[in-house]
């Protein structure tokens, strides 16, 4: 699915069902780091490739957007929204490519490692829009995990419209090797990415 080497462990969705204020948490803080991550992306590369500031910053508002509905989510539930903590999966992808980047180019790997996160959340809401037994939350994340393949493609075809398929495309394939890796070593708990 989008790119993604292996599939989730179905039995996240357990972790994820047995600790929903921490999932919504978590959660609405992958949006809120979505929406900075977009617009860190313009602010540094911006000038140099001004075809991105339209679409990641129309990206940054609907980033936005999904953290205020998840964090009505949460209030509901008599959540709090909670202090940040570092995705591991996040950390250790980044770290992976800029291991053995050689060539690639670090604005590249930012677009594709993008996509990546983008795909690995589509595939998880794909698994709580069908599992995680509560009337408001399964269109919800129904709703979001379209929303997420949509964002996989916008990375993905940024990254081959600004370096080409050749350069691109193959990078991809490394990235999600490693990915794949990161992915199936974390430890199954109520986050969207561990
Ligand atoms: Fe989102
Ligand atoms: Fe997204």
């Amino acid at each position: 699915m989008l790119n993604l080497l292996r599939p989730t462990d179905p039995s996240w969705v357990e972790a994820a069902r047995a600790d929903l204020p921490g999932l919504l948490s978590d959660h609405a803080h992958c949006e809120i780091k979505a929406a900075q991550s977009a617009l860190s992306l313009v602010a540094r590369f911006g000038a140099e490739h001004p075809e991105i500031i339209d679409p990641l910053s129309a990206l940054a508002r609907e980033e936005t957007a999904h953290f205020r509905e998840v964090q009505e989510h949460l209030e509901d539930r008599g959540g709090n929204l909670g202090f940040p903590r570092v995705d591991e999966y996040v950390r250790k992808l980044r770290e992976a490519a800029h291991r053995e980047r050689g060539h690639a180019d670090p604005f590249l790997d930012r677009l594709l490692i993008s996509a990546l996160i983008e795909a690995r959340s589509c595939e998880r809401f794909k698994l709580l829009a069908e599992g995680i037994d509560d009337p408001r939350l399964e269109p919800f994340y129904a709703g979001l995990m379209v929303a997420e393949a949509r964002h996989y493609r916008l990375f993905s075809e940024l990254g081959e419209r600004i370096f080409g398929a050749a350069v691109s495309r193959p990078r991809l394939a490394r990235l999600a090797e490693l990915e794949a890796e990161i992915a199936d070593q974390l430890p199954l708990g109520p986050t969207v990415h561990g």
